[in-house]
């Protein structure tokens, strides 16, 4: 069965917003260079798009998290499922979110990142849900706020599908 899919942010805005972050960023970080690290799966787009605009030396790394429980709620327990390659102790890095929602994923990766002692630690994400938050986040660049739909393109799926939507949609189901 396919879903019918609306357009909320069309490809030509999403570009043009990526680029303005980008050109923010590479001021921020001017002089340094920035570890992006991509959370899997859902920010890979995002992140090539992102990382192609910034002008300041980049490297990359990619980790994959899954929350632990069942149901659609995430617990904000994270298991690694696939960690980084690189130390990232003394660095300056850039986390890479396509979406948060609750913010418990994340606020529980910042705690698990911080540990390695980076020398910064900053998010980056595409969307935010700022009406779902249950945790408190402090979030460092975001694209969109989005209201409380549930959207897929540019990285993000619905049961897995419309990951290459080159635009953010709205599942209407
Ligand atoms: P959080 O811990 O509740 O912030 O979970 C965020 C994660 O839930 C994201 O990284 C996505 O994988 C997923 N998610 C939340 N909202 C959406 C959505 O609207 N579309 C697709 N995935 C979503
Ligand atoms: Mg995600």
């Amino acid at each position: 069965m396919s879903e019918k899919i609306s357009v909320l942010i069309d490809e030509v805005t999403v570009d043009n917003k990526i680029k303005e972050i980008a050109d923010q960023i590479s001021k921020d970080y001017e002089g340094k260079s920035v570890t992006l690290l991509c959370i899997l799966k859902g920010s890979v787009f995002f992140v090539c798009e992102l990382a192609k605009r910034i002008t300041v030396p980049i490297t990359l790394d990619f980790m994959s998290v899954s929350s632990y429980g069942s149901g659609t709620e995430s617990t904000g327990r994270v298991k690694i499922v696939k960690d980084l390659d690189e130390s990232i102790e003394g660095k300056d890095v850039l986390v890479v979110e396509d979406i948060i929602d609750s913010g418990r994923t994340l606020s529980h990766l910042v705690t698990l990142l911080s540990a390695r002692k980076p020398n910064s630690l900053k998010i980056c994400t595409l969307l935010d849900k700022p009406d779902r938050r249950v945790v408190p986040m402090d979030v460092d660049y975001t694209c969109f706020e989005i209201p409380d739909k549930f959207v897929v393109g540019y990285g993000l799926d619905y049961d897995q599908k419309y990951r290459n939507l080159p635009y953010v949609g709205v599942v209407e189901l």
